[in-house]
């Protein structure tokens, strides 16, 4: 199982590469390029035939999203900053524009181009998307320094109940609260 406090490493993405990512209308990958691949850690074939939420980062709020695809479907270009989940859960932050493609003036599939983020960006976006998921209801992102024991247990736990970090810590709260 994968380790889920290990969500901290951050890829740099280049300045002079293009990331690309085409889907069909429903958001299946179909077509991504090697330094998109390379990027999130997968191989292109990994990719092909996947949702694109399977590099959806958990600090990313749903509405973000909701705008999107309301976007695009009415033939609108978006354009927003995005964190990214690699394959070994780390991340990486994008300005992304994503816009439809027409063949013969049907829309056919979607494309997305992507470039790198300043620093001082990505604070401003990680503090907003922040605020943003809490008002949704969403995921609070915690980082805390605990004693090795309590860690240890806590894997112990996850790996013999066989579930996360997060759901052992639930079922523990549940249990003491009644
Ligand atoms: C062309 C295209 C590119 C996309 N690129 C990303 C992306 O880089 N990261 C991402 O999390 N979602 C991306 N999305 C949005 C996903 O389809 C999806 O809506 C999002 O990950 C949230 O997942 P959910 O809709 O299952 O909640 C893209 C969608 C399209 C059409």
């Amino acid at each position: 199982m994968d380790k889920t406090f290990d969500m901290f490493w951050e890829t740099e993405v280049p300045e002079n590469e293009l990331i690309i990512s085409r889907t069909d209308l429903k958001g299946i990958i179909t077509y991504v390029n090697e330094t998109f691949a390379r990027i999130s850690g997968y191989k292109p074939e990994e990719l092909i035939g996947k949702p694109h939420n399977i590099i959806r980062h958990p600090d990313m709020p749903k509405s973000i999203f909701k705008e999107l695809w309301e976007a695009i479907k009415q033939g609108k270009t978006w354009r927003g900053y995005v964190k990214n989940l690699r394959r070994d859960k780390g991340y990486y932050w994008v300005y992304a524009e994503i816009s439809g493609v027409y063949k013969d003036g049907q829309l056919v599939e979607y494309k997305s181009m992507r470039s790198p983020v300043s620093k001082e960006k990505k604070k401003e976006m990680q503090n907003l998307y922040d605020k943003m998921r809490e008002e949704e209801g969403g995921d609070v992102r915690v980082v805390m320094y605990l004693p090795k024991k309590v860690y240890d247990k806590i894997e112990e736990l996850s790996q013999e109940w066989d579930i996360s970090g997060e759901e052992v810590l639930e079922r523990l709260l549940n249990h003491f609260k009644t």
